[in-house]
């Protein structure tokens, strides 16, 4: 007897063939002599229906009570069709075992809809339901293809730090890293003495995985980095978490208008895999949670992303008959309400949005010629706002150390990076797409917390 998943017996399963399969009781219906038991094993949305009778087994009155709702069990039997109309299938079962009772007073899942709030305080056990079983199934295809969107065009998968001496971005909100004793730190007058931490120098978490997937591309040419990254952002949002996946190329010989292709043809590949490979899940988002999900997707795999530069997309807003909480003005940082108006109310597509003013941006956007922009893009969808941001690297040592220096970054920190630049430096390109902000993207979930299994936000760290 083969042992198989349930989605596997759903969908191939044939009248006569014996099965056996383990899983988590979704419900039981007890009728009059018999019962309905429908079980799950977390390979598809669907449950598998096994009719329980006491002709079949021998030890049904027994059983029966502690068959309930998150008990798990072992089911042996016979694939037969189902008179029911909600199901092709159904088990017809020789033995059944009982595992794992759970007991129906206190189990926390029962069938009504529970809401998204109170499926976060259980996290232990949320994956359990319909709709946090699709969005992981959906998460887990989609990082398949995106290794196997990059392995395809030959881009090699480089390990990046977590623990890192830099701030990559600039921009503060790291998670410091340390084996100090907290009670007792020691000092050099007023500072910290880093000397006697771990690595002899303040350490953190990373933001990114940037600055060292740049260093393996001056030799691999095409690579890309998957991985956690790491925010200390206090910014309680439905779109920012303190842990989160990032997915960084990084291109050597490549320009922005390179980078701004490769980024367009990844979205249309993640979107039209995990559509083959999660119909029925992507379905389920449509009817249950966003009635657009499979429009976007169509939008996004059958249209061209609109292109702009900052400038036009100022002119844009300026033009918009409509109020922004921020004010529109040239050198402005965009925020999430601008980007949602290009994508969702102007384009109704992705946007990508590329020469920003220099002031805004990191110090390793590549600078324009006109001195004030740099060869930055973000790539903002609809509902999301920023789900990409890239750019080309400054290449030009004389230009970066200036940036550097401009920007209040230390220079000798930086002395490998701008090695890059002395030895061998070309042009380059890459970018970052925050993998949980595409699977809200994809599945229509309008919280973060709810397709990361274990999110980590401000003051919530629980399971
Ligand atoms: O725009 P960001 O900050 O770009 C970088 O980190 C660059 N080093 C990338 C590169 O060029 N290699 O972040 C990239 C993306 C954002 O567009 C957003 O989708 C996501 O990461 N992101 C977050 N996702 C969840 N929670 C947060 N706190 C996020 N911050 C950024
Ligand atoms: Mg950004």
């Amino acid at each position: 007897m083969v042992n198989r998943r349930i989605a596997d017996i759903l969908r191939h399963g044939q009248p006569d063939e014996t099965v056996t399969l383990q899983g988590w009781v979704r419900t039981k219906r007890e009728l009059k002599g018999f019962a309905f038991m429908e079980v799950n094993d977390g390979s598809s949305l669907a449950n598998l229906q096994v009719v329980l009778t006491a002709d079949d087994l021998p030890n049904y009155q027994e059983l029966l009570p502690k068959i309930n709702t998150g008990a798990s069990v072992e089911v042996s039997g016979t694939i037969v069709p189902s008179q029911g109309k909600n199901q092709r299938i159904e088990i017809k079962p020789q033995q059944v075992q009982v595992y794992g009772e759970a007991d129906p007073e206190t189990y926390p899942l029962q069938k009504k809809r529970h809401s998204f709030e109170f499926l976060r305080t259980i996290g232990h056990l949320r994956s359990r339901t319909n709709t946090l079983g699709a969005v992981f199934r959906v998460r887990n295809a989609c990082a398949n293809a995106v290794h196997q969107f990059f392995q395809e065009r030959d881009f090699m998968w480089v390990h990046t730090p977590l623990i890192t001496a830099s701030d990559c971005e600039g921009a503060g909100e790291l998670f410091n890293v340390t084996n100090l004793d907290l009670t007792n730190v020691p000092r050099l007058d007023k500072d910290v003495d880093y000397s006697q931490d771990f690595f002899g120098k303040p350490a953190y978490l990373t933001v990114s995985g940037q600055l060292e997937a740049e260093v393996m591309a001056m030799a691999f040419r095409n690579v890309y980095t998957f991985g956690p990254t790491f925010r200390a952002e206090n910014s309680n949002t439905s779109r920012h978490l303190a842990e989160f996946w990032m997915i960084e190329p990084e291109m050597a010989f490549c320009d922005i208008n390179g980078n701004m292709d490769l980024a367009e043809d990844f979205l249309k590949y993640l979107f039209k895999t995990v559509l083959e490979k999660c119909p029925e899940d992507i379905e389920f988002f449509n009817k249950r949670i966003d009635d657009s999900v499979l429009a976007t997707a169509d939008n996004i795999i059958n249209n061209e992303f609109e292109r702009i530069t900052y400038t036009e997309a100022i002119d844009l807003l300026l033009k918009a008959k409509r109020k922004f909480e921020f004010p529109v003005e040239w050198g402005i940082d965009l925020q999430s309400e601008h980007e949602r108006y290009l994508a969702e109310e102007l384009f109704k597509k992705p946007a990508i949005v590329y020469n920003y003013p220099k002031e805004i941006k990191a110090f390793y956007m590549r600078l324009n010629d006109d001195n004030k922009t740099v060869a930055a893009m973000d790539v903002l969808a609809p509902k999301i706002g920023e789900i990409i941001g890239g750019s080309q690297r400054e290449e030009r040592l004389d230009v970066l150390e200036k940036r550097i220096v401009e920007g209040g970054m230390p220079l000798e920190e930086l002395w490998w990076y701008r090695d890059l630049r002395r030895y061998g430096t070309v042009p380059h390109a890459g970018f970052g797409l925050g993998f949980e902000r595409l699977i809200q993207f994809m599945t229509g979930m309008s919280n973060i917390r709810d397709v990361i299994p274990f999110p980590r936000t401000p003051l919530s760290a629980d399971f």
